[in-house]
């Protein structure tokens, strides 16, 4: 049983047509799996989180008390985004599991808002974010290296807190950003394949075996979403990651949560002449 299904071309070539079906139940167990081992690690293994350093109690004071997190405009994308997201995978993979329904429309549709959104994320995050905090950087290896070195039960230092993104959000993003990239390319190319209201149709753009190597691509990068979806929906219930995710509704976070999880000298947040009301627009 391969993971890729072929077909003989016009030609007589063997080329690859899409991936294998099975691999979106190896997605969600993979997903799964990765839930019930942390969960299980988290419940009865981690020990209390330490950090060295984090405000002092007299910087604590002149923070605001609501930290500003998330724009409206970084909200409203993540949300489209994530609407988007859903919409995509259901339309996909629903009818490979038995659910028959006409879904090639809704899912370019779902398709061509995903990419605007992600165009717009590009250009936000490129000139009106702080676009270096989404990136690892030499702390988040060293404090990675200490993590290890003291769960492996060896003497270290103890890891600094948080910038605004820990360690695992950036990598999370970087995966995002590669299988992301993949489907919307990909995908944009298969609308030739399909009636759309952009262009006329035109399967013979590419050659098969092309059409087939981009198919395979597509579906391979759509199934890692499945595994990354379930990871990020898990991460945004956690109990200890409900701030975080409030945070992507209302904008800001507890000032407390801020001090708790966070190094100022990593995440710069302006103080406030008066604590209790001030609060700036978040990136
Ligand atoms: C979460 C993101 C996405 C997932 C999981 C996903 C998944 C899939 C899957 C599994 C297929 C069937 C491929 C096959 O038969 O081998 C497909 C087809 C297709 N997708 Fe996506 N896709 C995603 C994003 C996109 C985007 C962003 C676009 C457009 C910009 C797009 C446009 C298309 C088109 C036009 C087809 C071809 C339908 C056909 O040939 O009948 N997809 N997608």
């Amino acid at each position: 049983m391969g993971i890729l299904e072929w077909a003989i071309s016009p030609l007589g070539q063997n080329v690859p047509i899409h991936i294998a079906w099975f691999l979106i139940w190896v997605a969600v167990i993979a997903g799964m799996a990765f839930l019930v081992v942390h969960a299980v690690y988290m419940r009865y293994f981690a020990g209390e989180k330490e950090f060295a350093g984090g405000a002092t109690p007299a910087q604590a004071a002149q923070l605001p008390k609501r930290v500003p997190r998330h724009s409206l405009a970084a909200r409203l994308f993540h949300w489209i985004m994530a609407a988007a997201m859903f919409t995509l995978l259901f339309t996909a993979f629903l009818p490979r599991v038995g659910v028959q329904f006409d879904w090639v429309t809704y899912h370019w549709i779902a398709g061509v808002v995903l990419t605007l959104s992600i165009l717009f994320h590009i250009v936000h995050a490129t000139f009106y974010m702080d676009f270096w905090s989404i990136w690892p950087d030499r702390a988040d290896l060293e404090d990675a290296r200490r993590r290890v070195q003291r769960f492996l039960g060896r003497t270290a230092a103890l890891p600094r807190k948080f910038a605004k993104y820990p360690l695992e959000n950036k990598l999370y993003h970087g995966a995002i950003l590669l299988t992301g990239l993949a489907v919307v390319v990909t995908g944009v190319c298969m609308m030739w394949r399909v009636r759309t209201l952009f262009f006329p149709r035109n399967p013979y753009l590419f050659s098969d075996l092309t059409w087939g190597l981009m198919y395979v691509l597509h579906g391979l990068a759509g199934v890692s979403l499945i595994t990354l979806v379930i990871v990020h929906v898990y991460f945004a219930v956690r109990p200890e990651k409900l701030p975080i995710t409030a945070s992507m509704i209302v904008g800001s976070m507890s000032r407390e949560f801020y001090v708790q999880e966070h190094d100022p000298q990593r995440w710069v947040v302006e103080p406030v002449l008066d604590p209790e009301q001030g609060m700036a627009d978040g990136d």
